[in-house]
């Protein structure tokens, strides 16, 4: 593998000696960065970084190639620790029908949202999935993405949901970014059980979970805690069959109503509750005693104009907090990690420090991946991003339509496709 010098780095921000696991309250305000730095990448990770003013010089370096970074920041690529990317065709229609004045709900009830989703699934080839869905790894890596959580849920049966995580793992086995996989068999109730939902739970305890586990497709285990879906109790149940097949927990908790998601979570060792729109004070202090990630996806808030989460309140409570895409066809068809930032900052009131910890040392913890990436540090991926000449990284969600990646960096070479 090549080796790669970045030089004359005019900022190169989030560098750690000793890299943390997670930021919370104040410390999310800080960003430590080294003006004027060059950095190394070797076999796929940062080997070594420092100031222009003590370079070590390259003598050692056989087969270097060098890229010089005047006037442009390099930063660690963002962590997307929440997305639905693999799904077949996508529901323009329906946002159409949003805006001629349905709600997200009425869609739903009408056959529309996750089961239609579901629907087109199971009318798509497991190869046609695997591409539709490689573009849009694709894309994500180009809009600087590093890392990235993937979750199944468009197929609500045994075979389909089987197949979504089969293609999943394809993408992993691409070995362009880290890729974790959540098995979301709890997402809809499909319409085979519509007047049996004990049944579908039970199909996916006594079938989806053995399945899953001995062709090891899952990393974690998900349910949409909410009104008309799963109830806490419910939730509650999954999680720990899925705990026994041994899957951690994430959960959808109060995205569209108050359902003692966060609570469910919590208690089932989630390793990241996600949504929150209608989290409340209780919730914030059950959040303080635990290591449960909130996690916010501005994407979904902002496509579906729902209330926002109590970003700044939990901050101020002295939490961390992660921001993730939750790119899907049916709430948020985005996974423009740079974006999320600019919603952080603008709708949230999230500083650019804030907001550029949550899109990656935070939300690479919700994923379980804080050891790999997340920030500057010897030994971490080298997954990095060139920006075009900036003024200072307050720029990138401050101009929120502007492409200003210049170069991304995956595994330690400069990304092409
Ligand atoms: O995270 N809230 C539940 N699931 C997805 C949306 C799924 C869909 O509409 O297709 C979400 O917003
Ligand atoms: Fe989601």
């Amino acid at each position: 593998m090549q080796k790669l010098l970045l030089k004359n780095i005019k900022n190169l921000v989030s560098v750690y000696e000793k890299a943390p696991i997670t930021l919370k309250g104040k410390e999310m305000g800080k960003l430590p960065c080294i003006e004027n730095a060059w950095l190394a990448c070797d076999s796929g990770l940062i080997a070594d970084y420092g100031s222009m003013d003590d370079f070590p010089g390259i003598t050692n370096w056989k087969d270097l190639e060098v890229i010089d970074c005047s006037g442009k920041l390099v930063l660690p690529c963002f962590a997307d620790s929440h997305t639905h990317i693999v799904y077949a065709g996508n529901r323009e229609q329906e946002f159409v029908d949003r805006i001629n004045g349905l709600s997200y709900e009425e869609v739903a009830k009408r056959g529309g949202g996750i089961l239609n989703s579901a629907k087109n699934l199971r009318q798509t080839s497991e190869d046609d999935l695997f591409e539709q869905s490689k573009q849009r790894l694709i894309e994500i890596i180009k809009q600087g993405t590093g890392s990235v959580e993937i979750k199944s849920g468009y197929g609500l049966d045994l075979e389909s949901e089987l197949n979504m995580l089969r293609v999943i793992k394809r993408l992993k086995a691409l070995n362009w970014i880290p890729v974790k996989a959540t098995f979301l068999g709890a997402h809809a109730l499909p319409q085979e059980f519509k007047t049996n939902k004990q049944g579908y739970i039970d199909l996916i305890i006594n079938e989806m979970l053995p399945a899953i586990e001995k062709e090891k497709l899952a990393d974690f285990i998900d349910v949409f805690c909410e009104k008309d879906y799963f109830t806490a109790e419910e939730t509650k149940q999954i999680l720990m069959a899925g705990k026994k097949h041994g899957l951690i927990g994430k959960v959808h908790a109060e995205q569209l109503s108050h359902t003692n998601g966060i609570k469910t979570a919590i208690e089932c060792d989630a390793i990241s509750a996600d949504h929150l729109e209608f989290c409340n004070d209780a919730d914030i202090a059950l959040f303080t005693k635990s290591k449960t990630m909130p996690t916010i996806l501005p994407g979904a808030a902002f496509f579906l104009n729902l209330p926002l989460p109590p970003a700044r309140k939990m901050i101020d409570s002295g939490l961390a907090i992660a921001f993730a895409s939750d790119y899907n066809p049916g709430s948020s068809p985005s996974g423009n990690m740079k974006l999320m930032m600019s919603l952080a900052c603008i709708q949230y009131k999230l500083t650019p420090e804030e907001a550029f910890n949550a899109v990656t040392i935070n939300s690479a913890y919700a994923m379980q991946l804080e050891k790999e990436v997340g920030c500057i540090s010897n030994g971490k991926l080298a997954n990095l991003i060139i920006t075009k000449e900036i003024s200072s990284y307050g720029y990138l969600p401050y101009a929120f339509g502007s492409e200003l990646f210049d170069k991304i960096i995956i595994n330690g070479e400069i990304w092409r496709l």
